[in-house]
């Protein structure tokens, strides 16, 4: 365990804090006065920085902007009425960060330097983790190449850092998604599974374009036949059928959420059928017709779980059984948020202790 005495830091010496309306934040938009900052060179990690947020300097010849070497991470820290400050399943974002490292050969960061330096920078900005009611502070670690080379090689000097938003309760308008059948997200063999900055980019497009045609994001389908479907906008996809939670297998080309896994055992853990398998769109558009599709829905870090309420196919609008019907994902969504708030008892040990 690196010593705390190893982490620099360096304080504002002008807080943003009170100029803040917690009221009234756009997810993404503010962030607190502190970021943390590991460079990586020479074949191993340097000392960690906790420093005032603000611009970094890059070469105009930095490979991440040339060649794409990004990756990122999404989760959150809680503040309960007492004041105790935790985080959801840090670790399991790690271990996600250092898959999405290894598929884009950047470097794998150690658990003990990524949770430490976690810790030192949510205790300084602890003041900016919000304790009202489905709000929370919205940690983005992330990792990109730096150095000054444009030939196309694995770079050989990256930047680690994590910069934080406070975030309030998301709220998601029901959903109108288009089944996509022209662009994909990715394909087996591809990077859908890592969290990196490309798959983004090339999802602008497309989700632009279903946007212009009435719907607020699209469902992807897998990228050799259209037939199977994969994600739904950023999120994973989930639906309910006959009474039985069903979700896309993980594969390459799938990223496996950690709110979807959490999902998936709190299911598991309330007596519902769970199957991860591969799920065509003709089997869902059956069910739509046959009246045996209960519920549809996308579930991320960001939304928690964002309802899904018609689904255009071909042309044509299909339309869900409405959000106040629906008892499953509501269920779960609640069984999370107890967790999350310390109501129920953390029974995966998904909460760590700040
Ligand atoms: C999430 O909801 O977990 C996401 O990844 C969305 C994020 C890119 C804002």
């Amino acid at each position: 365990m690196l010593d705390t005495q190893t982490i620099q830091i360096q304080k504002t010496t002008a807080s943003r804090l009170s100029s803040v309306d917690f009221a009234n934040l756009d997810f993404g938009a503010v962030f607190s006065d502190h970021m943390l900052v590991i460079d990586y060179a020479n074949g191993e990690w340097q000392t960690p920085t906790i420093v005032p947020f603000a611009d970094f300097k890059v070469s105009p010849a930095n490979p991440a902007l040339h060649y794409g070497q990004a990756i990122f991470e999404g989760m959150k820290a809680y503040k309960n009425e007492q004041g105790d400050i935790s985080v959801f399943r840090p670790v399991a974002n790690l271990d996600r960060l250092n898959l999405s490292a290894e598929r884009l050969c950047m470097p794998s960061l150690p658990e003990e330097l990524f949770m430490q330096g976690l810790t030192e920078l949510l205790r300084l900005d602890a003041d900016w983790i919000p304790s009202a009611a489905g709000s929370a502070l919205y940690i983005r670690p992330f990792m990109f190449a730096t150095g000054e080379f444009l030939g196309v090689r694995p770079a050989t000097e990256y930047r680690f850092a994590i910069i934080t938003c406070p975030v309030n309760a998301y709220y998601s308008a029901p959903l109108r998604v288009k089944v996509e059948e022209t662009y994909v997200r990715s394909v087996e063999g591809g990077f859908g599974f890592a969290k990196a900055a490309g798959n983004y980019a090339g999802s602008l497009l497309p989700a632009k374009k279903a946007f212009e045609a009435g719907y607020h994001q699209l469902l992807w389908t897998d990228g050799k036949t259209h037939e199977y479907f994969e994600e739904s906008g950023t999120m994973n996809l989930m639906f309910i059928i006959n009474n039985t939670l069903l979700t896309p297998a993980l594969s390459t080309s799938i990223l496996a959420g950690i709110t979807r896994d959490s999902i998936l055992q709190l299911a598991k853990d309330q007596g519902i059928t769970v199957e991860e398998r591969k799920i065509s769109v003709a089997e869902v558009m059956q069910a739509i017709q046959q009246g045996t599709l209960q519920e549809a829905f996308g579930c991320g870090t960001a939304a928690v779980i964002s309802q899904i309420v018609t689904i255009g196919y071909q042309g044509q609008d299909y339309d869900l059984p409405a959000v106040e019907t629906r008892k499953f994902s509501p269920k779960l969504g609640q069984a999370l948020d107890d967790i999350r708030t310390g109501k129920a008892a953390d029974t995966h040990g998904w909460m760590v202790q700040i």
